[in-house]
């Protein structure tokens, strides 16, 4: 009889390796083979992030790294075009995993994915390898982490619900449609060029907003919308030209008069 193969997702948090949970730790320690999905020249700031977790919190020998270089992510004309690259996307990404899975991983080898923040918002992994488990034996583990919603939590001093209330999670594209009635606060992830708050009233939201979490360029802003948006703007152009990169997300929360 064969040893099950085994895969971890673990959440690695966002920007620092000190968000790595206990359990994650505890998890890496574990690990034979490390996968990095990423293209090298592309994300230096994430493949560096993993290395600098391996540094901190592996106490023996390192996992053998395995660096596998994502499809792109090609950009459709129409919502339908889009609908089929993103279904063509996670289709190669699958096949990719199952790959990974089955060539690079001997019997009874425990392999990772450490993925950004939580693996459970805006990440394909657990999804991609419950498709990968249809076709290669492998035992899939998840273990959470601190995600960028969390730490923006945090770093501003805040609870994101209010008491008895909801708190909606969604991306850039989809804010633009507009806040569905009801909602009052609104968590914005994946807004990387349309700075959607704009298409919100300004009068009516203040928000709280932050990018490159965890690192030390770390930016802050908060405040009416209205009043702050500018600075915003600059900020993120700014960021960008001088890090070479910007992720944020943003708490909008409606003034209840
Ligand atoms: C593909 S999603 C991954 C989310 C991740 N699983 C999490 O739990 O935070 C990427 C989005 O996460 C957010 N994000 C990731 N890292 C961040 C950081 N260091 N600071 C602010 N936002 C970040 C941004 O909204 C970015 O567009």
């Amino acid at each position: 009889m064969t040893a099950m193969r085994t895969i971890l997702v673990i959440g690695m948090g966002v920007g620092d390796p000190a968000f790595m949970t206990a359990q994650g730790v505890e998890a890496l320690n574990r690990v034979d083979v490390l996968f990095v999905l990423e293209n090298a020249g592309q994300y230096d700031d994430r493949i560096s992030l993993r290395q600098r977790v391996l540094d901190r919190f592996v106490g023996g020998e390192q996992p053998r790294v395995v660096m596998a270089p994502v499809p792109p992510h090609k950009v459709g004309e129409t919502e339908a075009a889009q609908r089929a690259l993103r279904a063509d996307w996670r289709r190669r990404s699958i096949e990719l995993c199952a790959h990974l899975a089955r060539d690079e991983l001997a019997d009874g080898q425990v392999g990772a994915f450490l993925t950004a923040g939580d693996p459970a918002l805006y990440d394909g992994m657990i999804e991609a390898l419950a498709q990968v488990a249809e076709e290669v034996e492998i035992d899939v583990e998840v273990v959470p982490g601190v995600s960028a919603v969390s730490a923006l939590a945090a770093a501003h001093k805040i609870s994101l619900t209010r008491p008895g209330g909801a708190v909606l999670i969604t991306t850039g594209p989809r804010l633009t449609a507009g806040v569905p009635d009801g909602i009052d606060d609104v968590v914005v992830m994946l807004d990387p060029d349309q700075l959607a708050f704009k298409s919100v009233p300004g009068e009516d939201f203040e928000i709280y907003w932050g990018a490159n979490l965890g690192t030390p360029g770390e930016i802050l802003i908060s405040g009416p919308l209205r009043e702050v948006e500018a600075r915003i703007e600059r900020e993120r152009a700014a960021m960008r030209e001088n890090q070479g990169w910007v992720y944020d997300t943003y708490l909008l929360r409606r003034v209840l008069r």
